[in-house]
Order: structure tokens, then C-alpha cells, then sequence
């Protein structure tokens, strides 16, 4: 894995947006997307052949015990060959890094459809259980057009 990727902590807007492209998930303004990134906790790996990036790990904290993973991305000609779960390896180290004594985080994400098994893995459970409900979400969206 260390000689043909490397890990690093930043990923641009636009190459963020191009990882989204390359797994069909929807995209948004540049500043938009820089405005997201500047607040998370990101593990980018680059193909040291290209440079460019191949995975994306990303994690909100509210430094309290709320926590999210917002995106687990491989681009497709990379799945499949461990790289999902060195993101998500990373992912946990952190979260377990930052445990104090006596604390206790939630950490919740959305699985996309057919992922759920990835995340199990890593400890994630389904909602909904027998203990807690199905989880919610909404999307919003402007309707201006910029210029
Ligand atoms: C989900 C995703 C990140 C997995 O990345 P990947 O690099 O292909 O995964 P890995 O090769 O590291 O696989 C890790 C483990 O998960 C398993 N796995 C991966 N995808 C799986 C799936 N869809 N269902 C069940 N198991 C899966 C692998 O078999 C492997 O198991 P093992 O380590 O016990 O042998 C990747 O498919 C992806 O980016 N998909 C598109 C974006 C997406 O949907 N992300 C999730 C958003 S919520």
C-alpha cells in the first residue's frame, strides 16, 4: 500500500468534486464545497504514480460527542483493493485518538444503498433496530441562479 499511495490531510475543492463525479454523487459550488472541507477532518489517498486522488475519508466533530463520516469514496477503478478500508482504518484511529477518559462519541453516517456490509466492518449497526428508529435526512436546495 505505502509504495503506491500516500495519505495526505487535504484534498481541493475541485478534485473533491471530481471523486464525487467519479461515484455519481451530486455536485455543488466550488466555495460551497471549500467552506465543508475547511471544517472536516480529511484523508486523502493520492496514487504517488498520478498525484491525484484516489480515496476520500471525511469526518465532521462537533468536539463534543457528536461526530459524522460525511464521505467514504473510492473511485471505481481503485475498489476493491483494501483502499475503503485503510480509509476507514484511518477513520477509526482518529475517532479513538480523541477519547477521553470518561467520554463517549456517536458517530453516525449515511450508508449509500448496498454498502451497509462495508460499514459493518467497522462496528456500524442498521437503523432501524429493535432499540432506535430508521435515520432521517432532507435535502435543500437554492433556487437562485448565481450572476
Ligand atoms: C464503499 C467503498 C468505499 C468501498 O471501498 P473499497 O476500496 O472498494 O473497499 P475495500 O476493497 O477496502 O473493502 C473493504 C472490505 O469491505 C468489503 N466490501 C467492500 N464493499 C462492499 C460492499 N458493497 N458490500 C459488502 N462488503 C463490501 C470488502 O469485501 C472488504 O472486506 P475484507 O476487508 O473483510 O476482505 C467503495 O465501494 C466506494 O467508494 N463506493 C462508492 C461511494 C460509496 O458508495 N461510498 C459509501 C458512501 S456511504
Amino acid at each position: 500500500m505505502y509504495n503506491d499511495y500516500s495519505i495526505t490531510k487535504t484534498i481541493t475543492p475541485a478534485e473533491y468534486m471530481e471523486m464525487r463525479k467519479a461515484v455519481g454523487w451530486g455536485l455543488f459550488p466550488l466555495e460551497e464545497a471549500q467552506a465543508g472541507l475547511s471544517n472536516s477532518y480529511i484523508w486523502c489517498i493520492r496514487d504517488n504514480g498520478t498525484g491525484s486522488p484516489v480515496g476520500l475519508g471525511r469526518v465532521i466533530w462537533d468536539k463534543g460527542y457528536v461526530m459524522y463520516i460525511a464521505d467514504i469514496i473510492v473511485i471505481p477503478e481503485y475498489q476493491g483493493k483494501g483502499l475503503g478500508r485503510v480509509l476507514m482504518e484511518q477513520v477509526m484511529d482518529f475517532i479513538h485518538e480523541q477519547l477521553k477518559p470518561g467520554y463517549r462519541f456517536m458517530v453516525s453516517l449515511c450508508s449509500a444503498k448496498g454498502k451497509e456490509e462495508f460499514y459493518k466492518k467497522f462496528g456500524f449497526v442498521v437503523r432501524p433496530n429493535e432499540d432506535v428508529g430508521p435515520g432521517m435526512h432532507q435535502w435543500f436546495t437554492s433556487e437562485e441562479i448565481e450572476g
